[in-house]
């Protein structure tokens, strides 16, 4: 008897990025559209949740309609659909979960609302058979955590920031230097110039116990240099300035990650955790720290497992994946799912209790 992979549509609507996915459970990805809205948003320098939101609207519908065809995937052949339920902002969720429990009821095929973090967390998966439990880094714009993975909906967190988000601190020296939006990659490409030993950043958190992480004094130190870079006046840095002070900022931040990662490998380790690290989110596109984590997973006798850049930052693969995975256990929601603009990873439960779309934030 022949099986047939399941096939489950991903809609992906929290933040700037509108995105449509078709993935199957034989780990093909039959489409994978993303339309990013950084020219409506550049002008502001970061993202207006409403215009995200509007944006999101006039453009969805489109975009599930090419990536159905592109795929050569009718509804009626779904297995389900699967749309960011949360964390994120509320007005482009909203968008999102409509849109997918309309094509859902019309269907009738089952609707999967997937935490928006928990499609970075079970991203790995998609591009290789990877065992739980797993160590996992996840850094993004909103996020920067240290979590064993246990499974699907089966979290247990080993650290947080407490303060800025790592994406934060890209966005925001980005800025500070006038490399421009968005941050991270202009930050990666400014520093592929620069000198990373020229300023003496802080390193905030190294060599402390346990797996929290802390940006908010990086920043400031950043401030104060490119200030006194311009004389204070706010005028633009020299490019060899800004190139190595991004250089001597992305180093600061590599070796604070793996200074993190190295204490949460041995805590993982030590409760009998043989899995690999697994770095997600948008700043895991970048490949100096990619490089140094990789290196300090080595150094705990472990390895590093990435996606690739295109799947760390946001896409509607990743929760069409996680969609399929939720579907697998049985794991589906009601039409009466409520967008959440908090959802912690964490309170998704042990299999089973998240189940049913109850609310368990
Ligand atoms: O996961 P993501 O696309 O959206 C969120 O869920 O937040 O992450 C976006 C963040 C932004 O802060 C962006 O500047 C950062 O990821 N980012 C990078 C790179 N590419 C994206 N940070 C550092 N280096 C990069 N190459
Ligand atoms: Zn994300």
């Amino acid at each position: 008897m022949i099986v047939l992979p399941r096939i489950v549509l991903g809609i992906e609507t929290s933040c700037d990025e509108t995105a449509a996915a078709v993935v199957d459970s034989s780990r093909r990805i039959r489409s994978n559209l993303v339309l990013s809205q950084l020219d409506e948003h550049r002008p502001y320098g970061g993202v207006v949740p409403e215009i995200a939101a509007r944006s999101h609207l006039d453009h969805l519908d489109k975009l599930v309609e090419r990536a159905l065809e592109e795929a050569g995937v009718a509804c009626a052949e779904l297995d389900g659909v699967a749309a960011t339920g949360g964390p994120g902002l509320i007005g482009g969720v909203f968008v999102g979960v409509m849109t997918a429990k309309a094509i859902a009821a019309a269907s009738a095929k089952p609707f999967l609302a997937v935490n928006h973090l928990e499609g970075h967390a079970l991203s790995a998966r998609l591009m290789e058979p990877l065992d739980f439990p797993y160590l996992l880094l996840l850094i993004s714009g909103g996020h920067c955590q240290l979590l064993a993975v246990r499974g699907v909906g089966c979290y247990e967190r080993y650290g947080t920031t407490v303060d800025d988000a790592v994406g934060e601190a890209f966005d925001k020296t980005a800025k500070l230097l006038g490399l421009g939006y968005p941050g991270g990659p202009a930050v990666e490409r400014a520093a592929e110039e620069g000198d990373p030993t020229r300023f003496d950043l802080p390193r905030p958190m190294l060599g402390r116990p346990g797996a929290d992480f802390s940006f908010s004094g990086l920043k400031t130190a950043v401030r104060h240099k490119a200030m006194a870079l311009s004389a204070g006046d706010g005028a633009a840095l020299e490019p060899r300035d800004a190139a190595d002070l991004a250089a001597s900022f992305q180093a600061a931040v590599a070796e604070v990650l793996a200074d993190r990662c190295g204490n949460a490998l041995a805590r993982f380790q030590s409760g009998g955790g043989s899995g690999p690290l697994v770095v997600a989110g948008g700043v895991a596109a970048n490949q100096a720290l990619r490089a140094r984590l990789a290196e300090a997973a080595e150094a705990a006798g472990s390895r590093m497992i990435a996606p690739p850049p295109w799947l760390c930052t946001d896409n509607a693969a990743m929760i069409a994946w996680a969609g399929l995975e939720r579907l697998a256990l049985g794991l589906t929601d009601g039409f009466d799912f409520a967008p959440r603009p908090r959802w912690p990873l964490e309170a998704l439960g042990s299999l089973g209790s998240a189940a049913g779309g109850e609310d368990a934030a």
